[in-house]
């Protein structure tokens, strides 16, 4: 044989081992064909074998071609080897052979409600419990509704306090849940509980604290005999049914031209029992909501007649609250996709998909 016979009895060798080893199914075979080819009797063994009866100048050439080749088939069996191995594992993993209980399971994502609609409706459950009953009006509203019948006529001063989304057919944005005051008297008469939950709008510049678009719920209660200590009685249970503790709550004196006389009300800070803290400002108390006795003039405006009825309103900042019972430093959040805000572990519901 010549150097050319040799090589390419030796390439022979290399492609047969390549099939071979490509049509092997398991690391087992693979290690037996391997063996018979680089073995004794395999064709690589033959050339070496050979070389005792070459001319001496020969046998370097020829000892250089089959260790090559022997590299090259080494080569092409750990490549294949790698190859079955990583097959077989994602075999036994598709047939649960391989399962490992200790590994995180796949993460399934549960929808959550929104922070400022589960505060709502906690506020609705506790007002319903004492009588009161949901009712909304329009988002769009007439500035009588929204201003005038509130005793806020045009020209006076207490329209600046509500910067207001004026639309073109004269009508506003309503600024406030209050209109549904009015709307309600006009409609069931008295006496009366109502809770008007809803949305509302103010020309406002976006900041941590304020948002063009708020929600609040509305509250009124008429009757005969109505006083400043009903108002503090139902503030007092729904608050507390909401942040679910003992809560105080104190009134200091606020200004309202729908309301005589008219109040802040606060409560006690829910984070820390009323010791002070930076949520509360260290004075142990934050505000919850403006309210007060309903201004005669409104019960007018509404049909009632103030010499029988009287009665107190309040207009909770729906987001303040959620804020206050969640957490959330700042308002802009509420609007945001930002599901670390929004997703609550005690709002997750319905069940896992
Ligand atoms: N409507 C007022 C506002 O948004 C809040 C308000 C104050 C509502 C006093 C009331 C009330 O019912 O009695 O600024």
């Amino acid at each position: 044989m010549d150097l050319s016979q040799i090589q390419q009895s030796l390439d022979a060798a290399a492609e047969e081992a390549g099939r071979a080893a490509a049509a092997a199914a398991t690391t087992d075979e693979l290690r037996s064909i391997e063996s018979r080819v680089l073995g004794k009797s395999g064709p690589v063994a033959g050339v070496m074998a050979l070389m005792k009866s070459l001319p001496g100048d020969q046998r370097g050439a020829v000892g250089k071609l089959a260790n090559e080749t022997k590299k090259a088939i080494e080569a092409l069996f750990a490549a294949r080897r790698e190859e079955l191995k990583h097959a077989l594992a994602a075999g036994d993993q598709a047939r649960g052979a391989a399962f490992d209980p200790t590994l995180p399971g796949p993460v399934r994502l549960r929808g959550a409600v929104h922070p400022v609609t589960a505060v709502q409706w906690e506020v609705e459950d506790a007002l319903a419990r004492m009588g009161f009953v949901a009712v909304s009006g329009p988002e769009m509203e007439s500035d009588y509704y929204n201003f005038e019948a509130l005793n806020i006529p045009a020209m006076h001063p207490a329209r600046d306090m509500q910067d207001t989304f004026h639309v073109d057919n004269g009508c506003v944005l309503r600024t406030h849940t209050s209109p549904c005051q009015v709307r309600a008297m006009e409609r069931f008469g008295a006496p009366l509980r109502v809770i008007a939950p809803g949305r509302c709008f103010r020309y406002e510049t976006l900041d941590a604290s304020h948002e063009n678009t708020f929600f609040q719920v509305e509250g009124l209660m008429v009757d005969r005999g109505i006083s400043v200590a009903n108002l503090i009685a139902v503030m007092r249970v729904m608050l507390q049914q909401v942040f679910r503790r003992e809560l105080k709550v104190r009134l200091r004196p606020g200004y309202f031209p729908f309301v005589e006389p008219g109040f802040e009300l606060d409560m006690s800070c829910a984070l820390c029992d009323g010791k002070g803290c930076p949520v509360c400002k260290r004075s142990g108390w934050v505000e919850v909501c403006p309210c007060g006795m309903v201004h005669p003039n409104v019960l007018r405006f509404g049909g009632i007649d103030p010499a029988e009825f009287t009665g107190f309103a309040f207009g909770l900042g729906l987001t303040r609250l959620a804020m206050m019972k969640y957490g959330i430093a700042d308002i802009r959040l509420l609007n945001s996709a930002d599901l670390r805000a929004l997703v609550h572990p005690e709002r997750l519901c319905g069940p896992l998909i």
